[in-house]
């Protein structure tokens, strides 16, 4: 299993982003020479906006087939499709709405539906999207709070043991809000799983996470191993301050 996880470590945000962006290009082109496509998950919050706006530039939107990338997310907030707090809104605006990328690709979840209808409709697409086979995306982008949640998997809620859905609808008590989120059984499906972790604030979490007891209730990021795929944690120095380095 050990081998299946690649921390990577990098001096500033700034530089952890390139090198997301760069295993990003390297995934997709491997993805879509041998399946024809590239399906990623997107992640929210603030982490990934350095990415987005990365593979928008010059330097990198060229280097990716946008018409066989397919775009969807790992959770979302439920809140209007146009709010600043809305994960889908801040993809568009840094990197959809920059690129080349065909509408009928990018699969928002439709938070404009009541919680549990998003989750049902959301979970109908995937299983439309992927056919007979087992969803399983080429690419998952994850971030970690400062409480060792990721996606909208937080501690302590039923969510975290869900077992028959791929996506589901979830209240969160601390911020008075419903969500929805992949569950655990279908990140764990992915090809890849990549989380993006920046900043000081990350840095006890991150340690607990990768080194701490094992204690996925109250550190829900510790459920994320992929069944067959391969775990990268891009994480900057900052976040990366209490790593034991092996000596
Ligand atoms: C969300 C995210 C969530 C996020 C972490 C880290 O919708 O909030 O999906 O899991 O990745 O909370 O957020 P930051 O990158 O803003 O620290």
């Amino acid at each position: 299993m050990a081998d299946k996880i690649t921390l990577k470590v990098f001096a500033t945000p700034d530089l952890m982003s390139e090198a997301a962006g760069e295993f990003i290009v390297r995934i997709a082109a491997e993805s879509i020479a041998a399946r024809g496509k590239f399906t990623i998950a997107l992640s929210g919050g603030n982490t990934p906006g350095k990415l987005f706006s990365l593979l928008a530039s010059a330097s990198f939107r060229e280097r990716i087939d946008w018409k066989k990338i397919f775009v969807f997310w790992g959770d979302e907030r439920c809140v209007p499709m146009d709010s600043e707090r809305n994960n889908a809104h801040m993809a568009k605006t840094l990197l959809l709405d920059k690129i080349k990328i065909p509408t009928a690709n990018i699969y928002p979840i439709p938070v404009n539906l009541g919680p549990a209808e998003a989750a049902k409709k959301y979970e109908e697409t995937l299983n439309f999207f992927f056919g007979e086979e087992l969803p399983s995306f080429d690419l998952i982008l994850l971030g970690l709070g400062d409480n060792g949640h990721t996606a909208s998997l937080f501690p302590y809620t039923s969510v975290l043991i869900e077992t028959h859905h791929w996506i589901r609808e979830v209240h969160v008590e601390e911020q008075k809000e419903w969500r929805i989120t992949m569950t655990v059984p279908l990140i764990n499906q992915a090809a890849h799983i990549a989380f993006l972790v920046s900043g000081i604030e990350k840095a006890k979490v991150l340690q607990t996470i990768l080194n701490g007891p094992y204690d996925p209730d109250q550190y829900p990021a510790q459920l994320i191993k992929p069944a067959e795929g391969h775990l990268f944690w891009f994480a900057d120095q900052a976040a990366a301050t209490d790593l034991k380095t092996c000596e």
